[in-house]
């Protein structure tokens, strides 16, 4: 798996003067499209799932694929929560496997947008995963014409952006300088000078929200100035939905697999050029030679009960999955029996972490510390517990490597 740390990821790009694309992804074709495109441009890539889009897919049902495709990449991956609009978002976010989370208060009046933004971070830090922060406001809809949403832009400050990250702990700053989300009429104009100033104040890395319509130019003034990831989609959705009105051109009659056709090839082609110009190609293997791969963690216990019944156990196994469950940075609880009635231990308990950080943030949660001392500890004295990382998690990296020369 080259599932890696966005933070490992965005400061090799804000060190080396690159950006990585982070491509909101809505559909399969997406999914395949950019990662085929990494693959061919040997290009660090951000799956990005915006928040904004969970209408037109199940986030639930998608994410599954999406750490599939990081798991069997040979380039570096993050998977990144998009405009995570609340701390349940995020949490949610996070239990279903993004590692990297933008937490989108900047509508919010700038005490609310710290206090809110504030939360995410402290919940997420615990969680091991970094956070993007968004200052200034960039208007429009991802997706649709600008000019349907004519909303203010509100500029990001120098003054206030030193402020805010030293207030809030993000790990990087999306800022508005001009752009505006969706589909413009001719180029943005783009306040470089205040870019500069922001890198120079802040020295983290920076990012860029509507990232279409915007020059060749324009791109590589903004990575010269520390924008590391540029959030693009609207250009692919278009693309993608020119190559379906094709379709239909050459279809006699309708159907879904015609009207798909090519759609996956399209958009990865628009991936590539912009790894191209972005200048993330070919960095794929310095990168993975520099930073860990994303290594999850498994809590696991084996215990006996005393004094319960078997519904009692039922009762006991099936609160705590219910609650241990929406713990920030928990993946997934099982609970277990020993198939043989003599074995030495009877129960189990695997909890899956997103990360090593989750260890000591669980053990301290509120929830955990409720559940274990009322309901298991008092009933299961006799129990061993161990956390550990998989050979999976562990060997990644090499993988990942192998895959690399191999293919050289
Ligand atoms: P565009 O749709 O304008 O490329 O913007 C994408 C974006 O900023 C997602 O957060």
């Amino acid at each position: 798996m080259a599932l890696i740390n966005i933070r490992d990821m965005l400061y090799h790009a804000y060190n080396n003067g690159y950006a990585v694309g982070a491509f909101d992804l809505v559909s399969l074709e997406f999914l395949e499209g950019i990662m085929a495109a990494a693959e061919r441009a040997r290009s660090p890539v951000i799956l990005s799932l915006a928040e904004s889009h969970f209408d037109y897919f199940d986030f639930e049902l998608i994410m599954p694929a999406v750490e599939a495709a990081a798991r069997r990449a040979h380039v570096p991956v993050a998977i990144h929560l998009d405009h995570g609009a609340s701390l349940d978002s995020a949490v949610q976010g996070i239990n279903l496997g993004c590692n990297g989370i933008m937490v989108d208060a900047s509508h919010h009046a700038l005490s609310d947008n710290m206090r809110m933004t504030r939360t995410v971070v402290n919940m997420a830090h615990a969680c091991g995963v970094p956070v993007e922060g968004e200052l200034g406001y960039v208007p429009g809809v991802e997706g649709e014409d600008a000019e349907r949403h004519p909303g203010g832009i509100a500029y990001t400050s120098v003054a206030e952006a030193r402020d805010y990250v030293e207030h809030t702990g993000v790990d990087f700053l999306a800022v508005s300088i001009g752009t505006v989300h969706g589909r413009m009429k001719g180029e943005p104009k783009l306040d470089h000078q205040r870019l500069e100033q922001i890198n120079e104040a802040l020295g983290i890395p920076l990012v860029i929200h509507g990232g279409t319509g915007l020059s060749n130019d324009q791109f590589r003034r903004l990575i010269a100035n520390g924008v590391t990831k540029i959030n693009y989609y609207t250009a692919l959705a278009d693309i993608a939905g020119a190559r379906m009105r094709d379709n239909t051109k050459s279809m006699e009659k309708g159907g879904h697999t015609g009207l798909m056709k090519g759609v996956r090839d399209v958009i990865s082609a628009e991936v590539e050029r912009c790894m191209r110009l972005w200048g993330s190609f070919d960095r794929a293997e310095e990168l993975l030679a520099q930073c860990k791969s994303w290594a999850p963690v498994e809590h696991m216990i084996i215990y006996n009960l005393a004094g319960m019944t078997r519904q009692e156990t039922e009762t006991m196994m099936a609160e705590g999955r219910r609650v241990l469950s929406a713990i920030p940075g928990v993946r997934e609880v099982v609970t277990g029996h020993a198939v043989k009635e003599d074995a030495k231990y009877r129960y189990t308990w695997l909890v899956r972490f997103c990360h090593p950080a989750v260890i000591d943030s669980y053990r301290e949660h509120p929830a955990h510390v409720a559940f274990a001392d009322k309901l298991f500890r008092p009933v299961a004295a006799e129990r061993i517990s161990i956390d550990y990382q998989t050979i999976e998690s562990v060997a990644t990296q090499e993988n990942a490597m192998t895959g690399l020369l191999k293919e050289s």
